[in-house]
């Protein structure tokens, strides 16, 4: 079968390579995958899959009835680009103006698209059923909720989702067992002091000075209270406060992301944070508030599914294409929703070029796609 399947892919790559290149150069942001999902269940509808449009608002649902087996494979891709005017010089360079898909989900889109295209040319060889997730939105980590929402993940056994990558080579596949990304929460810290005279302290209770306190406390805290092998990032990216200079500010509010890789280290996060910041607060005379959302959990990749991923990897493009990632990133997917219904894995698909010294990181302006990572090795089908 797999020979079979390789022919099948070699014989549709230039299509998916101008899919791709469509999907490129029309990017759209998260939740207006309005165009892209039309798209989508156009390229899904020809080739015979029932397809389901508007689940999750803009994303796009498609099933293949394969043979008897009662089980669902569910297989994800995200579709929205970014807020980043492209500086990349290509044919089929972004259309739309300040709009670039620099993560990579023209990939992911054209991946799926194509493995559907691919998989409905086997028919009832196909042991169970696999349901596609077109997913808007998940650079604001908002589209995984939505599809689930719309209960997609009914009665899935599995789901498997893949994240372009450029630091790996094309043609390669990295794979991990255990935290892929992080979980990211949403932090907002209100200082609330009194007003004074710049030039009369002891009559004010300065929120500025008192919101350094905090910040340094909590990066303190940090090095000092928490496991340093179950890494904590907090990061305040904003801060504002106070109306002249010659004033002294009476609130301040404060920003940030934290990002942890432990579910156990997550769940004292909350109440860690409260109490540094409200010990620091009474300690200088202020009130505070401390808000703590949760957003998207850490990708866990199931042990058994990240075992037979990596086995097809190898089967398929040879161990030495089969690289094992050491580390965990701190970045965040909403994949890591899905894992919460059904076992999955996530793995890393190389697209990056092996004959140029840099290849730009995901979210850069100037981030580019080898797409030999779409062709077997040694293929050329004069396309580049
Ligand atoms: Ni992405």
């Amino acid at each position: 079968m797999l020979s079979q399947i390789q022919a099948l892919a070699a014989e549709l790559t230039p299509r998916l390579i101008e899919i791709r290149r469509h999907l490129h150069s029309h990017p759209e942001l998260s939740g207006q995958e309005y165009k892209t999902a039309a798209y989508v269940a156009g390229v899904l509808s020809s080739c015979g899959l029932r397809v389901q449009e508007l689940v999750g608002k803009t994303g796009v649902v498609a099933e293949l009835k394969g043979g008897d087996d009662p089980r669902i494979l569910a297989i994800r891709a995200d579709m929205d680009a970014l807020p980043i005017p492209e500086r990349v010089e290509l044919d089929f360079a972004s259309t739309q103006l300040g709009i670039m898909h620099a993560c990579g989900h023209d990939v992911h889109t054209t991946v799926a698209l194509g493995t559907a295209m691919l998989l409905s040319q086997l028919g009832e060889r196909l042991p169970g059923k696999i349901r596609f997730l077109f997913q808007p939105a998940e650079e604001t980590a908002q589209g995984a909720r939505w599809m689930i929402e719309d209960d997609v993940m009914e009665g899935v056994s599995a789901v498997l989702g893949m994240h372009a990558y450029p630091s790996l080579p094309a043609r390669s596949i990295g794979i991990r067992y255990g935290a892929l990304t992080a979980a990211a929460d949403d932090l907002e810290i209100l200082i609330i002091g009194e007003s004074g005279h710049g030039a009369r302290p002891h009559e004010a209770v300065d929120a500025i000075w008192i919101a350094a306190q905090v910040v340094t406390a909590l990066q303190q805290s940090i090095s000092r209270t928490q496991n340093p092998l179950h890494p904590v990032v907090l990061t305040v990216g904003q801060i504002s406060g106070g109306r002249a200079p010659n004033v002294i500010a009476d609130t301040v509010k404060l920003s940030g992301t934290v990002r942890s890789l432990h579910p156990e280290t997550r769940n004292h996060l909350p109440q860690w944070i409260e109490t540094i910041v409200a010990g620091v607060c009474h300690t200088y005379g202020a009130k505070c508030e401390v808000v703590y959302r949760r957003g998207v959990p850490s990708v866990l990749n199931d042990p058994a599914l990240t075992e037979l991923t990596a086995r097809c990897a190898s089967e398929a493009l040879g161990d030495e294409n089969l690289l094992l990632i050491h580390e965990p990133s701190l970045g965040a997917e909403d994949f890591s929703l899905y894992l919460e219904h059904a076992p999955g894995t996530m793995f890393r698909l190389g697209v990056g070029f092996t004959d140029r010294a840099v290849n730009y990181p995901l979210h850069h302006p100037k981030f580019e796609v080898d797409e030999s990572a779409d062709r077997r090795r040694g293929g050329d089908y004069g396309l580049r």
